[in-house]
């Protein structure tokens, strides 16, 4: 650096103007560089201490989860879930609705907190069931997230919307991926779109068995939902296959996915299955096994039983029951 400062003024040794235009840019950056590197280390290192008493003013270490500086105490009670204390804040004149900078409602607090008492004393003071934050939650979904089925049943009784507004977190989503099945159940129940497509996540269903929820999987489909739908041209077939679950993938079948069906590299649900694995091998039997008659006698005997009985129906003795079935007709 001394050399270049010698140097100056410029352009009286150099007689080339670009080389000195070069050398000036060179010095300005040193100086630049030099400025960044002190600025870190005096902000970063030097204020580490108060950084911390900052951060320890903002968040709440010792409660185990990060609580806003602008929280009320009657977000602090629900969602530690103090009832005695929510329902004297109450009271005492604290406004239900009462709102964080994100707009977080205490009823959010609660509901993630899966604490329905809470919940239900928020709601007959007047709490907003359909209340959004800034990221568009609900507490409907934060119920669905943390698997809060009772939150989930007292909120939409109090007609919250089971629907998500465009581009706001999906409630249906959340509790298939988490695995979730009474929440997911209940928002079936309240009118939920089962097939509710999202175009990156693709439908509940697709997300039940790309996160090998076999319990959702089942819950979906018994409460109607496509079997063929899934993210653009991937079915939830493809999903299972991928993700090895063959106890999802002889669910999605019973329900009839179809095994010819292509994604977008043009490949069937066996070809996206891991080489060797138990969900390529349980596609490539089904494939194998004729099942025209069978499929058709089974098609016919749900009719005649009705879907749900005929889960209770062992596998082994569905050839006898076909028989009698087509003898008395
Ligand atoms: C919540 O939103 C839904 C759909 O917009 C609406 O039908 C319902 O009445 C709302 N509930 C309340 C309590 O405002």
């Amino acid at each position: 650096m001394s050399s270049v400062l010698e140097d100056r003024p410029f352009g009286s040794r150099y007689t080339n103007v670009y080389l000195s235009i070069f050398v000036l840019f060179c010095f300005k950056l040193f100086v630049k560089i030099s400025l960044n590197i002190l600025t870190h280390f005096y902000v970063v290192k030097g204020n580490r201490k108060e950084a911390a008493r900052i951060a320890a003013e903002f968040y709440d270490f010792g409660q185990g989860h990060s609580s806003w500086a602008d929280r009320s105490p009657l977000h602090e009670a629900a969602s530690q879930g103090r009832l005695l204390a929510l329902r004297t804040l109450l009271s005492q004149g604290y406004n239900a609705n009462i709102l964080t900078i994100d707009h977080v409602t205490p009823l959010h607090e609660a509901c993630l907190g899966d604490h329905v008492a809470c919940a239900r004393a928020l709601i007959e003071a007047g709490a907003n069931v359909n209340a959004t934050t800034i990221d568009g939650v609900t507490p409907l979904f934060n119920a669905c997230s943390a698997g809060s089925a009772p939150c989930t049943e007292v909120l939409l009784e109090h007609g919250a919307n089971p629907q998500p507004g465009i581009c706001q977190p999906s409630p249906i989503h959340e509790a298939s991926g988490k695995g979730w099945s009474t929440c997911v159940e209940a928002l079936i129940a309240w009118g939920a779109d089962v097939d509710y497509n999202i175009p990156h996540l693709g439908t509940p269903l697709y997300i039940a068995c790309i996160s090998q929820e076999l319990e959702c999987t089942r819950t979906l489909l018994d409460g109607g939902a496509n079997v063929q739908k899934g993210r653009f041209l991937e079915t939830p077939l493809h999903a299972a296959a991928q993700k090895d679950s063959p106890d999802i993938i002889k669910v999605l079948l019973e329900f009839g996915a179809n095994v010819n069906a292509r994604n977008l590299e043009l490949q069937r649900p066996v070809e996206t299955a891991p080489p060797g694995s138990t969900a390529e091998g349980v596609l490539l039997l089904y494939e194998a096994t004729p099942r025209s008659l069978s499929q058709l006698c089974r098609l016919r005997i749900r009719e005649y039983l009705g879907r749900s009985r005929l889960h209770l129906i062992p596998q082994l003795r569905l050839p006898t029951l076909l028989q009698r079935f087509l003898q008395y007709r």
